[in-house]
């Protein structure tokens, strides 16, 4: 099976309690899971604060997601033919498609590093995950549809695409999407897209455009958004999916009815505070990456990135990622060791998040040094 890390982190007797206490200190820098703290305006709080007055959250919402809800995210995606279900966040979609999907014969072809819960999900179903290793330069830092080429077979039911990939932030171009929908319709399998982190990328291109038929789009409030603890997000496919995955899901009476309201608010809202915060994102990684080149044998690993996060690759210091992070917990400052996000390649890098305040940013590149100078001479 190929679960994510389980070991609870040094200090802390469960996972939970770690991220408990992290949760709990209000100083901590959030630079550790890939979390938007850059939304200034307060139109998704308004309209939250608006929907617990009315009390209305004593009815159950529709199952499916209020239509208007529905109606603006495929109008987002300019998808607006597709079927769509809304759920309580991207895990959920991906849990539903992927446990409609796969059965036990059939082989999903996923990329390592990656998002590893993915390939969990994907395990509970199938005896195969081919996870492939993208970790190198060759291949861009992301499945290409050569490597895809090499690894499918007739058993093959699945092919996941994160788009920007979580950890690395690597994005596909419009000749690589095309390419792997020309597979996905040759070969009659899906295509499942995650396109969680699309609206930090510099150029967006959605597989359901060129395979409708074969593509699986996961959808998340949480990342540009800023509603991780919302639990909010979507599927849209084909009406035959997206009925077929209805058969499995557990929250049969639907998705948080307040979320709900949140997310409408923040779809109608976007054109006032998306500039500004991809911005942001984009400056901050730019003070990132001033501050690694600075810093004897470590990189960033693929830049600049499309996502809010990137991987700095610390293998040539001897340091172990996980000390690094231990170390950066201590002066405040929540990051994430490559095991969360990688099997082959975890004692590699660190992955940082900087959709946060700049001036979070500058503690992050001052500590930074200091940390690496410190755990070297260890
Ligand atoms: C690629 C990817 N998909 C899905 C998720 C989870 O999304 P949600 O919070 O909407 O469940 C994450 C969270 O980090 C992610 O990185």
């Amino acid at each position: 099976m190929n679960k994510p890390e389980k070991i609870p982190p040094k200090g802390h007797d469960s996972k939970n309690k770690f991220f408990n206490s992290v949760f709990a200190d209000k100083e901590m820098i959030w630079m550790g899971q890939n979390t938007n703290h850059l939304h200034e305006h307060d139109f998704i709080a308004d309209a939250m604060v608006k929907c617990v007055e009315s009390k209305e959250y004593c009815k159950y919402p529709p199952p499916e997601g209020f239509p208007y809800l529905q109606k603006l995210i495929l109008k987002d995606l300019d998808l607006e033919e597709m079927d769509i279900l809304v759920t309580a966040g991207g895990t959920e979609s991906l849990y539903v498609c992927i446990s409609e999907l796969i059965k036990k014969h059939n082989n999903v072809i996923t990329c390592d590093p990656g998002y590893l819960i993915i390939d969990e999900f994907a395990s509970r179903f199938s005896n195969e995950i081919r996870s492939i290793p993208i970790y190198n330069e060759e291949c861009g830092y992301k499945l290409t549809p050569e490597l895809v080429k090499q690894n499918i077979d007739e058993n093959t039911k699945l092919i996941i695409l994160i788009d920007p990939l979580n950890p690395l932030g690597t994005a596909y171009t419009e000749k690589e999407i095309k390419e792997f929908a020309q597979i996905a319709k040759e070969n009659d399998i899906y295509l499942l897209h995650d396109i969680t982190y699309k609206d930090f990328a510099r150029e967006h291109f959605s597989v359901a455009k060129y395979a409708p038929d074969h593509s699986i789009t996961i959808f998340s409030f949480s990342k540009i958004y800023g509603m991780a603890g919302l639990r909010i997000g979507a599927v849209i496919s084909t009406p035959e999916i997206i009925d077929a995955t209805r058969s499995e899901l557990i929250n049969d009476l639907g998705t948080n009815l307040i979320s709900q309201a949140g997310a409408i608010a923040a779809l109608e809202s976007k054109p006032k505070w998306i500039e500004s915060i991809v911005n942001t994102t984009r400056n901050n990684q730019k003070l990132i990456k001033t501050a690694v080149d600075s810093i004897d044998d470590i990189h960033i690993v693929a830049y600049p990135s499309d996502g809010n996060m990137f991987a700095i690759d610390i293998e040539k210091t001897g340091i172990d990622p996980v000390a690094l992070a231990n170390y950066l917990l201590k002066k405040k400052i929540f990051a994430r060791q490559g095991v969360y996000t990688s099997k082959q390649f975890g004692d590699k890098y660190l992955r940082v998040s900087f959709s946060i305040p700049e001036e979070q940013v500058k503690i992050f590149c001052k500590e930074l040094p200091l940390a690496i100078e410190k755990l070297k001479n260890k």
